[in-house]
């Protein structure tokens, strides 16, 4: 039944763990309100026969008083089904968007920049791709994504997740890959001339192929955010030897001057420490709290004073234009490393110890058809 569903809508096949639930409240929306339409088509269809204009009809004045009940009964049933019909829809819909809302706990997280017109990604070890995002299959993968220009929208129509991505502030989406394979990613929002082929792929592996793909990557490029954003203090700091991303966070917040005001080892300075920060609660000066999440420390970098930590003096700048969108990637997992309580070294859970020591090669055939597909379909634009 699904899957004729699915043919008859043209959906594409359903990767990830959410896509057949998605789906089975499509098909009930539109099976109902397809049905919906029929019958009132049909019941208008025979009302027109049926009670057209004859000569001898006789023209009653007004109807029986038990007609007008009965015209009552139906007509408050009809409305009451009608409503619980769309409240049942609201209800699922309703519990769907917090699970797509809702990563996993231990879900993996990679950074996510776009530009006009192209996907980067970077991975806690430090490791960046451009045009293809490689997964582990059967794993729940969290997108921490920020775009250094207009808004684009990151678009998987197989896993049927959706979620704009816009500049000066952090939006996350997650998806778990039911098996290995590539899966598309568009651009659903439309950001110039180049809107349509901002497209890449994404790889999902089995996790030793995973852990392959990640080694044979290079380094993350902090200047991929380009000449425009490129700080001279920056000049520096991008590193010869592949660091993990959050050692590059660690850099940048060094030659950002986030330093000067914040700590890393927990006392309390002009700002609020960062150990221990990422995920925590925090309390607002206005009595509000909030969770720590990559949106709200976007936000706090960006529009500094708009929701302020309690305890603190509303002195900290914007940063809106000073970091690059890489910039503000590589920070938010230096802060998720502080909370973790690894260094900024390690690489956190997932991130490629997942294959065993001493494990032989493995060929990685959708990978390098999907790289050099890459190759000819994305090019940096000057
Ligand atoms: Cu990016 Cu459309």
């Amino acid at each position: 039944m699904n899957e004729l569903l699915r043919r008859l809508l043209f959906l594409p096949r359903q990767a990830s763990t959410l896509a057949a639930q998605i789906d089975g409240l499509h098909y009930a929306v539109i099976s109902a309100t397809l049905g919906g339409s029929l019958l009132v088509g049909l019941v208008a269809a025979f009302f027109l026969i049926r009670y057209r204009h004859r000569l001898d009809t006789p023209i009653p004045l007004a109807p029986h008083p038990e007609q007008g009940r009965v015209a009552r009964g139906i007509e408050i049933s009809g409305a009451g089904l009608l409503l619980a019909l769309f409240i049942g829809f609201w209800v699922v819909g309703f519990r769907q968007f917090v699970q797509l809302e809702s990563p996993p706990a231990d879900a993996l997280t990679i950074q996510v920049v776009a530009k006009q017109w192209m996907w980067s990604f970077a991975y806690p070890n430090g490791r960046g791709s451009k045009g293809v995002l490689y997964v582990p299959a059967a794993r729940a993968i969290r997108l921490a994504m920020t775009s250094r220009d207009v808004i684009h929208s990151f678009f998987v129509p197989e896993f049927r997740v959706k979620k704009d991505v816009i500049p000066g502030r952090t939006t996350e989406l997650w998806f778990e890959a039911r098996e290995p394979g590539t899966y598309s990613v568009f651009c659903a929002e439309y950001c110039g001339e180049g809107h349509s082929t901002m497209r890449a792929q994404v790889v999902a592996l089995s996790d030793a192929e995973y852990a392959l793909a990640l080694e044979g990557l290079p380094p993350f490029d902090l200047d991929i955010a380009g000449p425009v954003y490129r700080e001279p203090a920056l000049a520096g700091v991008a590193p010869r030897e592949p660091l993990s991303l959050a050692q590059l966070g660690e850099r940048v917040a060094t030659a950002k001057g986030c330093m000067r005001c914040h700590t890393a080892d927990g006392t309390p300075h002009i700002g609020p420490t960062w150990l221990g920060m990422y995920g925590s609660i925090v309390p607002l000066s206005d009595g509000q709290q909030v969770v720590a999440d990559a949106a709200y420390l976007t936000d706090s970098m960006m529009d500094p004073r708009g929701r302020i930590h309690r305890g603190f003096l509303p002195v900290m700048p914007s940063y809106q234009g000073l970091l690059s969108a890489p910039e503000t990637g590589a920070l938010l997992e230096y802060l998720r490393a502080l909370a973790s309580g690894r260094a900024p070294g390690e690489t956190g859970a997932g991130a490629s110890p997942l294959a065993p020591p001493g494990s032989p090669p493995i060929r990685l055939p959708s990978t390098e058809r999907a790289l050099s597909a890459d190759a000819g379909a994305f090019q940096e634009t000057p």
